[in-house]
């Protein structure tokens, strides 16, 4: 069961494949220049992720982790204020949820944190796939699958609860995640405590 800080959030598990080699150097410049910025459309997504070997089903499915948590006005805001630098919107979100999103997030606020499933925010489901579908993705990466005819299909084929594959599709998608840039030979060590360098 995946937990974000101390709160359990429901949702599906998997077997997480053990016995991983760790560095012992962790360096936040390098993690932001391998994460992909919310502004992201359909082909950067698709490319980053076929760069780490992983496919555009992954990508899809593993978007639908923004199933859970918050994200700061500042990832979004451009969308709700000045989207092409003419003080226009974003057209390919909801109007009225922009208005929604603007009392949250005033113009210059960068701090506040919004939900992104709101009202199940701390719950692992399938919701985000309808938000989607209704066009209250709250970043343009997560508007941006229906950009695509497989991961527009994806979207569409999760709405129904009954014939969700989504809690399966996550787990077989995390350890797809998993094995990206493994270490392998003597490279880095295999921790005694996971937390910790030996
Ligand atoms: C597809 C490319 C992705 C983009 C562009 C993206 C972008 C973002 C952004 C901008 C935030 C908000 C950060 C903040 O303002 O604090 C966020 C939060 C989050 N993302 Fe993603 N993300 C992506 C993929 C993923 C994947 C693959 C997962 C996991 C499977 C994931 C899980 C989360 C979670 C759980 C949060 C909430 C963190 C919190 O509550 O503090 N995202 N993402």
């Amino acid at each position: 069961m995946p937990v974000l800080g101390w709160f359990h959030l429901d949702g599906p598990s998997w077997e997480v494949e053990t016995g991983r080699r760790d560095g012992s150097v962790s360096n936040i410049t390098e993690a932001l220049t391998n994460l992909l910025p919310p502004g992201s459309n359909i082909t950067q997504l698709i490319s980053g992720f076929q760069q780490k070997g992983l496919s555009v089903k992954d990508l899809v499915v593993l978007s639908g982790g923004h199933t859970v948590g918050t994200s700061h006005c500042s990832a979004f805001t451009s969308r709700l204020y000045n989207f092409t630098g003419n003080g226009d919107t974003d057209p390919s979100l909801d109007p009225n949820y922009i208005a929604r999103l603007k009392i949250k997030c005033p113009q210059g606020d960068q701090n506040t944190l919004v939900e992104m499933d709101p009202g199940s925010f701390r719950t692992f489901d399938e919701d985000y796939f309808t938000l989607v579908n209704k066009r209250r993705g709250l970043f343009q990466s997560d508007a941006a699958l229906l950009n695509n005819n497989e991961t527009r299909a994806y979207v569409i084929s999760q709405l129904s609860n009954s014939s969700s594959t989504f809690f399966t599709d996550f787990g077989v998608s995390m350890v797809n995640m998993g094995r990206i840039g493994v270490l392998t030979g003597t490279a880095g060590e295999i921790r005694k405590v996971c937390a910790l360098v030996n």
